[in-house]
């Protein structure tokens, strides 16, 4: 590679989820968005834990903005995997934006200092300051990571096309001006938002879809399956990987197939 080729080579970065390296085995470039789809419960808010979790290990900067759920809740399903938040809030490179508490205005002379409470996330272009902002008081350039979790809730409490334009920007101040790479949720199958989530697809550069194995589903059976639709720069393997998820994460799960039955 000569030095032209090499400066416009944005570099990636491997998740740190075996089972989710293996199908980005070159990783993930810094400067893309990837958003997150899937039916409830099939693991898209662990995937977020576990992608903020490894990027937190090398000591990259992260900000999660809460939508669907209380900061303390998701610390405490942080640690309901044994893993410590704690030392990484101490050392300034975890935040949180917090969209979800004005449903309950907490008492703001409590609120820690690395939790920034939206009173009004209605107000995109103060949130997109606050987004901003937050990412050059951490000294985010060329590292970390921005979790938006959901991108659903976002839409569902805001106009649509406002939060889809608010989208793009977050996207272009973000992963592409800051190379910090965006992973965002999104809740596949309620019926307004379909055609969202259609925009959002061709708007974002990586698309992770989560679902249950279909045909296990028809016996009754609920299985995890997770497959790489999209991933702009990078090599990506595009079958379904079956995954679990235990008091360590996300793990690989073989299934046994016995004639027609299938057993874990
Ligand atoms: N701390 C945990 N220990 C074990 N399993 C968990 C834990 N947290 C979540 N899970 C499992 O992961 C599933 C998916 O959860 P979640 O990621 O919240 O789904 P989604 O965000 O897609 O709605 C849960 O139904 C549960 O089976
Ligand atoms: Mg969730």
């Amino acid at each position: 590679m000569n030095e032209l080729e090499e400066s416009f080579v944005v570099s990636r970065v491997n998740t740190g989820i075996p089972i989710l390296d293996k199908a980005l085995p070159s990783g993930i470039p810094r400067n893309n968005m990837v958003m997150i789809v899937g039916e409830g419960g099939t693991g898209k808010s662990v995937f977020m834990l576990q992608l903020l979790r490894e990027r937190l290990k090398q000591d990259e900067p992260c900000i999660f903005m809460c939508f669907d759920d209380a900061p303390l809740a998701i610390e405490q399903n942080f640690a309901s995997f044994g893993w410590n938040l704690k030392r990484y809030i101490d050392e300034g490179l975890f935040r949180f934006i917090d969209c979800f508490s004005f449903r309950m205005s907490p008492d703001k002379t409590k609120l820690p200092s690395y939790i920034t409470y939206i009173e009004n996330p209605r107000d995109l272009y103060q949130l997109t300051q606050i987004f901003v902002s937050t990412m050059d008081g951490m000294n985010m350039h060329g590292k970390g990571a921005v979790f938006i979790d959901s991108l659903t809730e976002l839409l569902s409490i805001t106009e649509p096309a406002t939060a889809i334009e608010t989208i793009k920007t977050w996207r272009a101040e973000a992963a592409k001006e800051r190379l910090v790479t965006v992973f965002a949720t999104f809740h596949f199958g309620i019926k307004p938002f379909d055609d969202l989530e259609q925009i959002l697809e061709y708007v974002v550069d990586g698309l992770i879809d989560l679902r249950y194995d279909p045909i296990l589903m028809h016996q009754g059976i609920l299985v995890k399956q997770f497959r790489i639709r999209k991933m702009k720069g990078a090599k990506h393997e595009t079958n379904w990987f079956t995954f679990t998820v235990n008091e360590e994460g996300i793990k690989p799960l073989a299934i046994k197939f016995e004639r027609d039955k299938a057993s874990l």
